[in-house]
């Protein structure tokens, strides 16, 4: 299955484009969420419309659509995905592709992204056996482009040979295979989100502005990148994480005793707010109000701190711990020697005053701290953040 895969789909202009509207149906079939691009010429053969319906996103046609860019760049459009499929690829894609040609929104993406494409070719006959053509798919292969296709047969211009773009099921599989075979393949990650909930009594809690929009991004890039991830989540207010195994907690002790049970792990990401205090002694009951005008007194216990406990297994520790560090002031020094005093591999530290607007928002700015230095990421949406984490940890512990 690919729950929660996210496929961008590029579909060119040729005949074999209706087979897109059925390529979509059947990767929504195994769960994979699907972005339609459309270029011009594909427009003549499909109409956006029925992509629209049928895939139930919105679908991209134009470079130079400023609604787009206010909602979505092309640079981030290329790179919210784990893979970009283009289907069919006609010989005009597969030129522009192999020159860096970047004329349009369909192939400023194709260039722009960082993500793998797998190309489905469909042409006549003629056209794909041209020397010219021959020669893209060989600078395409040599650039790590999958290819699936194309098949041999009769042809819709009444040639026969090979140019038939391949059947659905054909990349449907192809897709699978490129998805699952990420290079976090066999690879277990876990992955803490989101605030805890301390209980003051049975219905009052203490918690944070925590909305685990950042722990979910990490844990979708690291699927997508092949990884089997348990994901342990307080109550967060971002949408779940799919294709993950889903544990959730409530309580800073819950989550660590959820930890435990989760490894062993090849890596831990600890993006979890995790409330540094439980009110000591929670009462049973709801507490009341005596009439008197007497204010309850909390007494506060510390939680244990789940990223130093499991930085400082002595057996069966990660081999790569990431912990967050929220700061305020000072965030560098902070989390340098927060990383130290956790004990954990690398920290991703993040300014999260109020006016910065990250805590609870969709972008981040963060630093990553490693024991060689830091490294200044540019602000960027936290899908982004989480992609560009999880190719780092594919780097380190990747097959
Ligand atoms: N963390 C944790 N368990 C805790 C507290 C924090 O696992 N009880 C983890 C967080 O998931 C994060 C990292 O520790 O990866 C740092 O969290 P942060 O809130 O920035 O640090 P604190 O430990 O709260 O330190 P301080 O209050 O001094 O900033």
């Amino acid at each position: 299955m690919l729950n929660g895969r996210r496929v961008l789909l590029v579909i060119g202009g040729g005949i074999a484009a209706y087979k897109c509207l059925d390529l979509i149906r059947r990767l929504q079939d195994r769960g994979a969420q699907v972005v339609p691009v459309m270029t011009r010429a594909a427009e003549e053969f499909v109409t956006p419309l029925s992509v629209a319906a049928l895939s139930g996103s919105k679908v991209y046609r134009e470079l130079f659509d400023l609604t787009d860019e206010a909602e979505m760049g092309h640079i981030q459009l290329s790179r919210a995905a784990d893979l970009v499929v283009v289907a069919p690829a006609t010989a005009d894609l597969m030129a522009k592709m192999a020159h860096g040609v970047a004329g349009d929104l369909a192939s400023t993406l194709l260039m722009a992204t960082d993500k793998r494409v797998l190309i489905a070719p469909a042409m006549n006959v003629r056209m794909w056996d041209h020397a010219a053509t021959q020669r893209n798919l060989e600078t395409l292969t040599g650039d790590g482009v999958l290819v699936v296709g194309p098949d041999s047969g009769n042809m819709a211009c009444g040639e026969y040979g090979p140019g038939r773009m391949a059947e659905v099921p054909e990349i449907v599989a192809a897709v699978e295979d490129a998805l699952l075979n990420g290079p976090l393949k066999g690879k277990h990650v876990l992955v803490t989100s989101g605030p805890t909930h301390e209980p003051i009594d049975p219905v009052r809690y203490i918690a944070n502005r925590s909305s685990g929009s950042q722990g979910s991004a990490i844990a979708q890039a690291l699927v997508g990148l092949g990884a089997r991830v348990t994901f342990v989540t307080g109550p967060a207010t971002a949408p779940m994480p799919e294709g993950v195994d889903l544990v959730r907690v409530e309580t800073a002790a819950e989550m660590l005793a959820a930890v435990k049970k989760g490894l062993p792990a090849d890596a831990a990401v600890f993006a979890a707010a995790v409330a540094d205090w439980r009110v000591e002694g929670a009462s049973d009951s709801k507490i009341k109000k005596d009439g008197t005008g007497n204010l309850p007194v909390l007494e506060f216990a510390e939680n244990p701190d789940i990223l130093a406990t499991v930085s400082k297994m002595k057996t069966g520790r990660p081999n790569l711990v990431v912990g967050f560090a929220a700061e305020t002031d000072h965030v560098i020094d902070h989390a340098t020697a927060k990383r130290l005093r956790k004990g954990c591999d690398w920290i991703v530290a993040n300014d999260v005053s109020p006016e910065t607007g990250i805590m609870g928002g969709s972008e981040n700015d963060v630093t990553l701290i490693h024991k060689d230095g830091a490294e200044d990421w540019p602000r960027m949406g936290k899908q982004a953040v989480a992609d560009r984490l999880a190719a780092k940890i594919a780097e380190v512990i990747g097959g």
